[in-house]
Formats: C-alpha cells, sequence, structure tokens
C-alpha cells in the first residue's frame, strides 16, 4: 500500500481529528463487536459445580448445568459459539485415549445438553487426544514417538461422536499431518456434510498453553513438549504452507494460535487466503492480563478490550477469548 499524498505540518495535523470523540468515532477504522466473539468453557462432571482454575483467576471448570446456563446467558450477550474442552477425570484416560471416541464422554454429554437447551449457540469441540491420552499429547504415543497416522484415524472417530452429540463446528488442534481430509471424508460418509471444519492450521509449540494444560488436567500427565507437531515458533512462512494444506483438504475456517504473539501470522496468513481466520487469545495471555490486573498494574477492561481490538485490526474475523462474557458486557454498555 503507498502512503497517500498529504501536506507537511502545519496543513497537516494528524490531532485534528482526535479531538472528539465522535469524530474519533467517525474515523474508527476497526470495530469489535460480541459477534466477533467465541467462548472457551471448561466443562467437568458432578453438578452445581463451578471450580476455580487456579492459573487462570475469574475461569472456572463449569459442571453440564452450569454450562447450560451460562450458555444462556452468552446467547443474551450476542455470543454467537462456545468452544467446549472437558477436564477428563485421570482414570479414563489411557495409553490408547480410547475416551475420545466414546459417544457418553463428558464433553459429548455437554454438547448434547447445551443443544437442547440453547440450540441457537454454535458449539465447537476440539479434536486431540490429550484430553484424553495418559502421556498429555494430542497424538497416540510409541517408543516416545508420536504416531500420525495411527493417531488420525482415532481423531476421525473422535469427531464423528461429537458431531453425532451435536457439535456444530469440528475444530482439530492436534496438528497432525493430513486430518483435515481424512476428517472431512469421515464426516461426509457418515452423512455430516454440513458440520463445518475450523481448523487449527497454523499451531505453535508455545508455552502460553500452560494454564489450558492445568484447567484440563493435562499439564501433569504430559510427557516431553509438542515440538514434533506443533510449529516452531522461530517459523512464518511455514505457517502460509499449514494453512493452504488445511484448505486444500477441506477446512472451512482457519485458526491461528496463541493470538497476541503471533499478530504478524495472523496478518499475513488473512492477506495470503480469503477464507474466515480466526485468532485465540490463549490461556497464558489471559493469565497474563488478568495477574497483572489483580495486581493493580494494569486496567483490565481496557487491556482486554485493546487486545481483543487488536485482533480485528491485524485481520481476525473472531477472536477465541476466555474474556468472552467479560467483553460482550462491556461491549453492550457502550451502545
Ligand atoms: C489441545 C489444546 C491446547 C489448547 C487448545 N487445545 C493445548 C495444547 O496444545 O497443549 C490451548 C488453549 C489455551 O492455552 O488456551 N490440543
Amino acid at each position: 500500500m503507498r502512503t497517500p499524498f498529504a501536506p507537511a505540518y502545519p496543513a497537516t495535523r494528524m490531532r485534528r481529528v482526535r479531538s472528539q470523540p465522535w469524530l474519533r468515532g467517525l474515523v474508527q477504522e476497526n470495530t469489535l463487536s460480541a459477534n466477533d466473539l467465541i467462548w472457551p468453557v471448561f466443562v467437568t462432571d458432578g453438578e452445581n459445580s463451578a471450580a476455580p482454575v487456579v492459573s487462570m483467576p475469574g475461569v472456572e471448570r463449569l459442571s453440564i448445568d452450569k454450562l447450560v446456563d451460562k450458555a444462556k446467558q452468552a446467547v443474551k450477550l450476542g455470543i454467537p459459539a462456545m468452544a467446549l474442552f472437558p477436564y477428563t477425570d485421570p482414570a479414563l484416560k489411557t495409553p490408547d485415549a480410547k475416551e475420545a471416541w466414546n459417544p457418553e464422554n463428558l464433553v459429548c454429554r455437554a454438547v448434547r445438553a447445551v443443544k437442547s437447551a440453547v440450540p441457537e449457540i454454535g458449539i465447537i469441540c476440539d479434536v486431540a487426544l490429550d484430553p484424553y491420552n495418559s502421556d498429555g499429547h494430542d497424538g497416540l504415543v510409541k517408543n516416545g514417538q508420536i504416531l500420525n497416522d495411527e493417531t488420525v484415524e482415532c481423531l476421525c472417530k473422535q469427531a464423528l461422536v461429537q458431531v453425532e452429540a451435536g457439535c456444530d463446528i469440528i475444530a482439530p488442534s492436534d496438528m497432525m499431518d493430513g486430518r483435515v481430509a481424512a476428517i472431512r471424508s469421515a464426516l461426509d460418509e457418515n452423512g455430516f456434510q454440513h458440520a463445518s471444519i475450523l481448523s487449527y492450521a497454523a499451531k505453535y509449540a508455545s508455552g502460553f498453553y500452560g494454564p489450558f494444560r492445568d484447567a484440563v488436567g493435562s499439564g501433569g500427565a504430559l510427557k516431553g513438549d509438542k515440538k514434533t507437531y506443533q510449529m516452531n515458533p522461530a517459523n512464518a512462512t511455514e505457517a502460509i504452507r499449514e494453512v493452504a494444506l488445511d484448505l486444500q483438504e477441506g477446512a472451512d475456517m482457519i485458526m491461528i494460535k496463541p493470538g497476541m504473539p503471533y499478530l504478524d501470522i495472523l496478518k499475513s496468513v488473512r492477506e495470503h487466503f480469503q477464507v474466515p481466520t480466526f485468532a485465540y487469545q490463549v490461556s497464558g495471555e489471559y493469565a497474563m492480563l488478568r495477574a497483572a490486573a489483580d495486581h493493580g498494574w494494569l486496567d483490565y477492561d481496557q487491556v482486554v478490550m485493546e487486545s481483543l481490538m487488536a485482533f480485528k485490526r491485524a485481520g481476525a474475523d473472531g477472536i477465541l477469548t476466555y474474556s468472552a462474557l467479560h467483553a460482550a458486557r462491556l461491549l453492550n454498555h457502550q451502545d
């Protein structure tokens, strides 16, 4: 983009259009609304239970009944979709991760409950084995190696039970090669042509996922790291290849993750591909903002809105954020 002609100071005074709130509003380039937000939520067994996640102050693991109440609130606030993450009973975690395709597993029960009580909210489910794998990895592990093709078969079974339960959007977050194509055909062959795929296309091996792993209880279980399948934070052009492959394989929407430290990736992906692109403001980003605010070092409302707007400015069509409810409340009060 060329810089448009502008006469020098004093003919040009950039502060002129900043002088009044209405004028700032008039020249504002990007906007944020509740409609841009996807709310990731942790689900747990039990009833009437909301257990705090220590490393994410203000975030709770919700039992299904509480989840349904919160889904109603989310709809009232104009939030279009929720992403559900199960806290799996450690006794159900096995090396073959078979709880992942149990049609009665926690996440499937949660999807059914929300869809029957609040059908107007979109439901997104992660596809990856880490909540169910005793090794904490997103794939099957054999002799210390993360198996690719064997894992993909498991992911297809996992995706199927989730859409059968009523999940609208399947979100593979595992970073195995070829999983989008395999899941797309498994869905189509079973009559789920309308279930969409939001692929975590460019997902980096990041330290910012730490609090999430506490929240779903996979952190303690994790042996080693995820660097043989998640991307190297030093790489940018590789993200373009990852996204291109997932789109060729049939992804309807793509995601970049983490969010704030990867706005450059978001912007270049959005410029390369004209497809719905989402950013995930991950658990560690939430924890940083929240912890600083809890110490009185940052104004939480201000930094949350500023960080969410940064995603829009970089080109995101939507943002997954643990602050979704809070941000939507703030946005609705502005009207
Ligand atoms: C699981 C998954 C992770 C996140 C979303 N899905 C963790 C990981 O890959 O280790 C992270 C989300 C967050 O940190 O908020 N595959």
